[in-house]
């Protein structure tokens, strides 16, 4: 599996000025405990992040504001995902190597992770990543 969109549990209000409120649960709308959320912000339209892949790590990737593209390959399939909903997730597993792109000013990218941070979960190197992927296709 490539990715997996999540619809996220969300309430709008009666009064529409008052917008909607929308819901992660660990175990249920991420399939895991979640250990850590972080969230990107801050960042011009035109820019491009990521860069990397996981080994081990789930994430659940959504965007509460703005439009984020997100590009994803796992050594057989590519895809890009748009988030700009804030209904939207996206569940990454290990062994995808990502890109994000900023299609809209200061949009907002909040991860909620299976575990804490650790460096030496990431491949930034993209030919690593391609060698890192053959290796387990093979096993
Ligand atoms: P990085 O993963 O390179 O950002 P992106 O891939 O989204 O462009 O993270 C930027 C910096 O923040 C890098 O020095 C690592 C650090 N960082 C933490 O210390 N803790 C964290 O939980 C994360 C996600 C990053």
């Amino acid at each position: 599996m490539l990715y997996q969109l999540v619809s996220l549990k969300t309430h709008g209000m009666k009064n529409k000025n008052q917008g909607a409120l929308s819901i992660i649960e660990g175990t249920q709308d991420a399939p895991f405990e979640i250990k850590r959320i972080y969230y990107i912000h801050g960042v011009k339209a035109g820019e491009r992040r990521g860069h990397h892949a996981h080994k081990a790590l789930w994430q659940l990737l959504f965007c509460p504001y703005g439009k984020i593209r997100i590009n994803i390959e796992n050594g057989t399939e590519s895809a890009s995902v748009l988030l700009e909903t804030p209904s939207a997730g996206l569940l990454l597993g290990p062994g995808v190597w990502r890109t994000m792109d900023w299609l809209q000013d200061d949009s907002v990218l909040c991860v909620a992770a299976s575990e804490h941070y650790d460096e030496d979960d990431y491949i930034r190197d993209y030919q690593q990543f391609r060698e890192y992927v053959a290796q387990a296709a093979c096993k």
